[in-house]
C-alpha cells in the first residue's frame, strides 16, 4: 500500500485548511505552545492516558506519556496528550464494569471528534484495556497499546504477595486465627510496592497479554514490570513505530481478525487467565464486527493446557514470567496451535515476532509436556440454572469440588450475604452450595462479588473452598469452585431468580453441566410469583446502562447494532 502525504491525514483538515475555520485551528495550537514548525506535515498522534490519582495502577503514566512523546518527536511526528477516563479497580465502587462501555466511548469519540490520525492508548487496570481498545476498534485509526505492566513482586517474611490472591489468601488465616491483626496489617505496604498493574494473572495481565497476542502491542511489551528500565524503553519505541503505522495506514482492520481473537482464546487458556476474559473478547468483537461467541470458548477449551505457573493458578508472579521471557516464551509453547500468519503493530507476523523467543524458567512457563494443569483455565457449562451459559476457573478450582451435589443456600444480593453468612442460625456446611443473586449486568451492573466467602466458623475447621454460584464476575485474582456469569441474570427473571433454600444444586465440570434438580413444572410456578428485587440504578449513566446492557454471555455490551465484518 502506498505511504499517505500529508494532505491525506484526517488532521490535515485541520491544520492545513485555507479557509477561517484553519485559521482559528492554527491560532488555537498557537495558543497551546506550539509553532507551525511543530505541527506542519507531520501526523498528529493522540496519547490517551488513564492516569489518575485515584488509579495506583498508571500513577507512571504521566512520565511514561513524556516518553511516548519522545519517540514521536523523534519519528517526526506531532503527539498531543489525552486524559481519558481511568477505571482503577481498587476504588470504583460497585465496580468498573458500569464504566468499561463508558471509556470505550470515550476512546471512539476522541478519536472522531479530534484532529487525530492514529493513537497510542496507555491502559492496563482490568477494564482499560479492553476498553480503549473496543474504542479504537470501532474508529479503526492506525493504533498501539501500551501495557502499563505489572507492578513488582509483593513480599512479606519471606512470603510473596500476589495482588488480591494473597488479601484474600491471608484475610482467611487471620479470621481463622492463624495471623495476628498487626502482622495483617504489616501486609498493607509490602504488597504493592511499585507502580503498575496486579502482578497476579489477574484480569490486568490477562488482558494486557491478549492485547499482545492479538497484535496490539510490540513483542514482549505486556510482561514487562512497569517500574523497569525497559518498560520506558517499550514506550518511546511504541512513539516511533506508530508514526510508521499512521503513513503506513495499517489500522486494526489490517490485523484483527477472526484468527486474531482465536489466538487470543488459546492464550487466554495457556495463561489460565481470567474468567473476564470471555465477557471482554467477546465485546471487543462485537466493536471489529467480527462474530465470536461463548460457543467458541467451549470448543477451544481442550485445545491447550495451563502453562503459566503464575498466582492465582499456580505458584509465581508477573515478574518471575517476565524474567522466564515473558509473552512470547508462553506463545511460543503452543505455536503450533496459532494462526502464525496474523500481522502485530511491528508490522511482522506472529511467527517472525515468536522466533527469537526463549523460555528460561521451565518451572514458570511450563512446556506442552509438563503443565500446571492438564484442563484449559476456562469452561463453559450449561443446564437449567444456566440456558445461555456461565463459566468456572477450573484451573483455580478444589479438585474435590468439581463433581459436586449440594443444597442451595441462596443470598438475594452482596448485602443480603454479608449480613447473614456468619449467622449461626444459618444451617451451612461445607456440602453446602452458596447462591449469590441479582448481581448481573441489570442487576448490579456484573460486579466481582462472586467469591463469597467462606463462613468463619467453617474457615475454623478448615474448611477453604465451597461451591459458591452466581450471575456475578469474580476478580482474576481470585480462586475457589466459583461458577460466574450466570445467564440469564436473576434480575431479568432467569432461572436462577427461581432458586430456593434447600434445592439440590450438581456441579459437573467433566459434562459441563449444572443442574438445578427442581421440575420445570414447579420452576414454572414459582416463575408466575417473581417479581425483580434488584434496586432501581441512581444517576442518568447508570439508569441508561441498566436499560440498554446485554448479558454477560453477549459480552455484556450497551446495545449499539454493531455492524459485523467478513473476515
Ligand atoms: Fe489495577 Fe488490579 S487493581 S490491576
Amino acid at each position: 500500500m502506498p505511504r499517505k502525504t500529508y494532505k491525506d491525514l484526517r488532521s490535515s483538515r485541520w491544520f492545513a485548511d485555507t479557509g477561517k475555520a484553519g485559521f482559528i485551528h492554527r491560532e488555537r495550537i498557537a495558543q497551546a505552545g506550539y509553532s507551525r514548525e511543530d505541527y506542519e506535515g507531520r501526523p498528529a498522534v493522540g496519547v490517551f492516558s488513564t492516569w489518575s490519582e485515584l488509579n495506583p495502577c498508571h500513577i507512571h503514566f504521566r512520565e511514561r506519556a513524556e516518553d511516548v512523546k519522545r519517540g514521536i518527536w523523534a519519528a517526526g511526528g506531532f503527539p498531543l496528550e489525552v486524559p481519558c477516563m481511568s477505571l482503577g479497580e481498587p476504588y470504583m465502587k460497585p465496580t468498573t464494569m458500569l464504566y468499561r462501555d463508558l471509556l470505550a466511548m470515550e476512546v471512539e469519540e476522541n478519536l472522531r471528534a479530534h484532529p487525530l490520525d492514529g493513537v497510542v492508548l496507555m491502559g492496563g487496570c482490568d477494564k482499560t484495556t479492553p476498553a480503549m481498545l473496543m474504542g479504537a476498534l470501532a474508529m479503526d485509526l492506525p493504533t498501539i497499546f501500551i501495557p502499563s505492566g505489572p507492578m513488582l513482586t509483593g513480599k512479606w517474611r519471606g512470603h510473596t504477595l500476589g495482588s488480591g490472591t494473597d488479601a484474600s489468601k491471608w484475610h482467611d488465616e487471620l479470621k481463622a486465627g492463624n495471623i495476628t491483626e498487626e502482622q495483617f496489617k504489616q501486609m498493607e505496604t509490602a504488597g504493592a510496592r511499585s507502580a503498575g498493574h496486579c502482578q497476579t494473572m489477574g484480569t490486568a495481565s490477562t488482558m494486557t497479554s491478549l492485547a499482545e497476542a492479538m497484535g496490539f502491542t510490540l513483542p514482549g511489551a505486556a510482561s514487562i514490570p512497569a517500574p523497569d528500565s525497559r518498560h520506558r524503553h517499550m514506550a518511546s519505541d511504541c512513539g516511533r513505530r506508530i508514526v510508521d503505522l499512521i503513513w503506513d495506514d495499517f489500522k486494526p482492520s489490517d490485523f484483527i481478525t477472526a484468527a486474531s481473537f482465536r489466538n487470543a482464546i488459546l492464550t487466554l487458556l495457556a495463561l489460565g487467565g481470567s474468567t473476564n476474559g470471555p465477557i471482554h473478547l467477546i465485546a471487543m468483537a462485537k466493536r471489529a464486527g467480527i462474530p465470536l461467541k461463548l460457543e467458541d470458548f467451549d470448543e477451544l477449551a481442550d485445545a491447550v493446557p495451563v502453562l503459566a505457573n503464575i498466582k492465582p493458578t499456580g505458584d509465581y508472579l508477573m515478574e518471575d514470567f517476565f524474567d522466564a521471557g515473558g509473552l512470547p516464551a508462553l506463545m511460543s509453547q503452543i505455536a503450533d496451535k496459532l494462526d502464525l500468519n496474523s500481522l502485530t503493530v511491528n508490522g511482522k507476523s506472529l511467527g517472525d515476532s515468536l522466533k527469537d523467543a526463549e523460555n528460561f524458567n521451565e518451572d514458570v512457563i511450563r512446556p506442552i509436556g509438563n503443565p500446571v494443569s492438564q484442563h484449559g483455565g476456562i469452561l463453559v457449562l450449561r443446564g437449567n440454572l444456566a440456558p445461555d451459559g456461565c463459566v468456572i476457573k477450573v484451573s483455580a478450582a478444589s479438585e474435590h469440588l468439581l463433581r459436586h451435589r449440594g443444597k442451595a443456600f441462596v443470598f438475594e444480593d452482596r448485602e443480603d450475604a454479608f449480613a447473614r453468612l456468619n449467622s449461626e442460625e444459618l444451617d451451612i456446611d461445607e456440602n453446602s452450595v452458596l447462591i449469590l443473586r441479582n448481581c448481573g449486568p441489570v442487576g448490579r451492573g456484573l460486579p466481582e462479588w462472586g467469591m463469597l466467602p467462606i463462613p468463619d466458623r467453617l474457615l475454623k475447621k478448615g474448611v477453604r473452598d465451597m461451591v459458591r454460584i452466581s450471575d456475578a464476575r469474580m476478580s482474576g485474582t481470585h480462586f475457589g469452585t466459583v461458577i460466574l456469569h450466570i445467564s440469564p441474570e436473576a434480575a431479568v427473571g432467569g432461572p436462577l431468580a427461581l432458586v430456593q433454600d434447600g434445592d439440590e444444586v450438581e456441579l459437573n465440570v467433566d459434562k459441563r453441566r449444572l443442574t438445578l434438580h427442581v421440575s420445570d413444572e414447579e420452576l414454572a410456578k414459582r416463575k408466575e410469583y417473581w417479581k425483580p428485587r434488584h434496586p432501581d440504578p441512581e444517576g442518568a449513566w447508570r439508569t441508561l446502562y441498566a436499560n440498554r446492557v446485554g448479558q454477560a454471555d453477549t459480552g455484556a455490551c450497551i446495545d449499539c447494532n454493531f455492524a459485523e465484518r467478513s473476515c
